[in-house]
């Protein structure tokens, strides 16, 4: 199929958001211990943290990372993971029916951000807590010295207040599987008297509120509606979680989940915007797309039944990713920079281990897995001011989304390095997209770079004997004049740089 666009720098969505790039730490299976954390790794720094990782988190290029949940905040007490080691208590999650141990907590976790150079977004308990312990929390970690909890901190070793910015009221309220789920009206009175407080203790702060956990909620919409009707003065983003996995084997409409999510974005943001519309306000709320990845959901759900007692930092839900999956991400990705302009922050979920683009061992090796290049690639190469492309991008007909366009693609554009940079998929798993896309109105530029993700054996993975299996690898296309003429592989990612 030939197909051909242009780009234009008159074609603007906004200033590309550098938190799209976010990650997500949760105290789930190897994330944190032997993940982030491994006091006996050779490569650990001496408060216990892996230099291996912190290495790949680096190279990743994560801006922004959420912590401590997902499911395991909303019974976290956060009181148990500060202070001298040797005197924190080993707990039961019955999140994740684990024993957490305590080992890494707020002031472990924050003073590890600022050595990798992660804005944390703090998530607060309030499933099995409420305001007053969200308070509390709040003042230990950006409390002056003066105060109780404040002063705590001090004497745990931290004189200077984290000054954490992003805070998460709470995680996938609407859920019954979370531990205090609540209705509509229940979570957006709650959280509403916490943003209040929040905002009292510092009006500078940012609020997520919880949305729907995914768009299949039976409340979605409606909860988003609510929560925005209570709470629309007093917080500044509305979160969102999805995950993919091909359904009943339909890897077509898999291949195609970036359409998914774009609908998803314009569906919250429509929501958003009509109760904006109904309170007269100018205020604009964004999403906090606060999880988002692929995850073999169904796959776990049988290796959970199977797990008989809780344990320390079990092996839960480490997804191995083909080739196949790193496409997807890569293509999710394209869909977060065309809505740069509403998505206020994103992260992949999550970081290491569980669901993560990076697997390690214990004691041993450290690798990227596929979906590691398209986050690696596009967080470094996203610069400047994102641009839509308009043109023919073909179509592909999917059983769960109807007919999507073939090639999803985005540009960024950096006025000051003059540097044009196009990401682009292929969402057809069996046919090759010849694609022209013209570049006029950019003046003069030369090819750069062509980098593809992708693999004929779609299933290829990266493991520990072969970390480099799949890697991105030089593509295929010509600049004649402002002509650029690109072949795209089935299946395949790409990023392709100008100057
Ligand atoms: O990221 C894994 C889990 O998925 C999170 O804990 C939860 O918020 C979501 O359901």
């Amino acid at each position: 199929m030939t197909m051909t666009s242009t780009i234009d720098p008159a074609f603007t969505v906004g200033p590309v958001n550098p938190w799209l790039f976010g990650t997500f730490v949760e105290h789930l299976g190897r994330c944190v211990y032997t993940g982030i954390y491994e006091p006996s790794h050779p490569s650990a720094d001496e408060d216990g943290f892996r230099g291996d990782v912190a290495a790949l988190v680096r190279e990743l290029g994560a801006t922004v990372v959420r912590y401590p949940g997902g499911n395991f905040v909303s019974g976290y007490r956060w009181e148990d993971g500060v202070g001298p080691r040797d005197a924190r208590p080993r707990v039961l999650d019955l999140a994740w029916r684990s024993i957490e141990t305590n080992q890494v907590g707020t002031d472990d976790f924050l003073a590890w951000c600022s050595r990798v150079g992660l804005e944390p977004m703090l998530a607060v308990n309030l499933g099995n807590r409420g305001l007053a312990e969200a308070v509390d929390y709040l003042e230990y970690v950006n409390g002056a010295p003066g105060t109780r909890y404040a002063d705590q901190r001090v004497s745990n070793g931290n004189a200077k207040p984290w000054g954490v910015r992003l805070w998460c009221l709470g995680n996938e309220m609407d859920g019954p599987w979370q531990i205090g789920h609540k209705t509509p009206l229940e979570y957006a009175r709650l959280a509403q008297e916490v943003a209040r407080a929040y905002k009292t203790f510092d009006p500078n702060l940012l609020l997520v509120a919880c949305g729907s956990s995914n768009t299949s909620m039976p409340t979605f919409g409606e909860w988003e509606r609510v929560v925005l009707e209570h709470c629309y003065d007093d917080v500044d983003l509305i979160s969102a979680h999805v995950y993919y996995e091909p359904v009943d084997g339909d890897e077509v409409s898999f291949l195609a989940s970036s359409a998914h999510m774009d609908r998803y974005v314009r569906d919250v943001v429509a929501t958003a915007d009509h109760v904006a519309a109904r309170r007269h306000s100018s205020k604009r709320i964004n999403i906090s797309f606060d999880e988002w990845n692929v995850w073999f959901a169904a796959r776990h759900a049988q290796h959970e039944e199977e797990r008989a007692e809780a344990s320390e930092a079990p092996a839960l839900i480490q997804d191995v990713y083909t080739a196949l999956d790193a496409v997807v991400v890569g293509s999710l990705l394209i869909t977060l920079l065309r809505n740069t302009d509403r998505v206020g922050v994103a992260c992949q979920a999550q970081l290491v281990n569980a669901i993560a683009p990076i697997l390690t061992v214990e004691g041993g090796a450290a690798w990227r897995q596929t979906i590691f290049h398209p986050f690696a690639l596009t967080a470094k190469y996203a610069r400047g001011t994102v641009l839509m492309l308009a043109g023919d991008h073909g179509e592909v007909e999917t059983p769960a989304y109807g007919s999507v366009e073939q090639v999803w693609a985005v540009a960024t554009y950096d006025a000051e390095s003059g540097e044009l940079a196009i990401f682009a998929a292929n969402r057809s798993l069996t046919e090759p997209a010849s694609w022209t896309v013209r570049l006029s109105s950019l003046g003069d530029l030369r090819l750069l770079e062509h980098l593809v993700v992708g693999d004929e054996d779609r299933n290829a993975v990266n493991s520990q004997d072969a970390p480099d299996r799949v890697v991105p690898k030089a593509g295929s296309s010509a600049l004649a004049g402002d002509r650029l003429t690109v072949t795209l592989p089935p299946a395949s990612w790409h990023c392709i740089r100008l100057a």
